[in-house]
């Protein structure tokens, strides 16, 4: 396990195995799959286990977010940016914090220019957090939801290095 980024209240940190349980609790909430794109329902603890042995190889852009020492949330940088959290953690600000710090992370460390995300158009949550860190819509589309097994509609966001510059000053 390999400490990337430390925030007031959290520590994002490279996945270990034996985080696989709490994954697979965390993830088969239907409230939190249903919201993502590529995650099965029912997802199992060998889901969970095969997800994490798979991320081993590019450990510093997926990392599971600590809150006050327990595991509690995903946040990551893989075909777009992406992150979930853990229902009985919502509302904490935590997903906010978590995705502010790894934002600047990618701009400063790993020298990206622009990124993409997207979420389902009734997530308000979403929308939010990815607001709250200068993502502005940029179009509509749609996106196949395992979970779901459907397509859905999405609202496709981006930002860049000139608009973090601006907006982390408020940060
Ligand atoms: C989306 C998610 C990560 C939000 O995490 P969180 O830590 O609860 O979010 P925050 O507490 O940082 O809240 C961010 C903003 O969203 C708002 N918000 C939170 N829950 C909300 C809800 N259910 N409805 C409307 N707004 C909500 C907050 O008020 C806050 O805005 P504010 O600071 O202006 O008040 C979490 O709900 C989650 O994991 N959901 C399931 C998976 C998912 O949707 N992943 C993203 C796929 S695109």
């Amino acid at each position: 396990m390999t400490k990337i980024l430390e925030t007031e209240r959290l520590t994002l940190r490279t996945f270990k195995a034996a985080d696989a349980p709490l994954v697979a609790e965390y993830v088969g909430n239907w409230n939190v799959c249903s919201m993502l794109s590529r995650v099965p329902y029912p997802y199992t603890r060998e889901m969970a286990d095969q997800w994490i042995a798979g991320h081993a190889a590019s450990p510093d852009i997926t990392c599971a977010i600590d809150f006050e020492d327990a595991f509690v949330g995903c946040i990551g940088q893989d075909q777009e940016f992406g992150y979930w959290l853990a229902e009985p953690f919502w509302g904490k600000g935590i997903m906010t914090e978590a995705a502010r710090a790894f934002v600047s992370f990618l701009f400063e460390e790993k020298g990206m220019h622009d990124l993409a995300s997207g979420y389902k158009k009734d997530n308000t949550a979403s929308g939010a957090v990815l607001q709250k860190c200068g993502f502005e819509v940029a179009g509509e589309g749609t996106l196949f939801c395992l979970a779901q097994d459907k397509q859905i509609e999405r609202w496709e966001v981006t930002t860049n290095r000139h608009i973090w510059e601006k907006v982390r000053k408020d940060w």
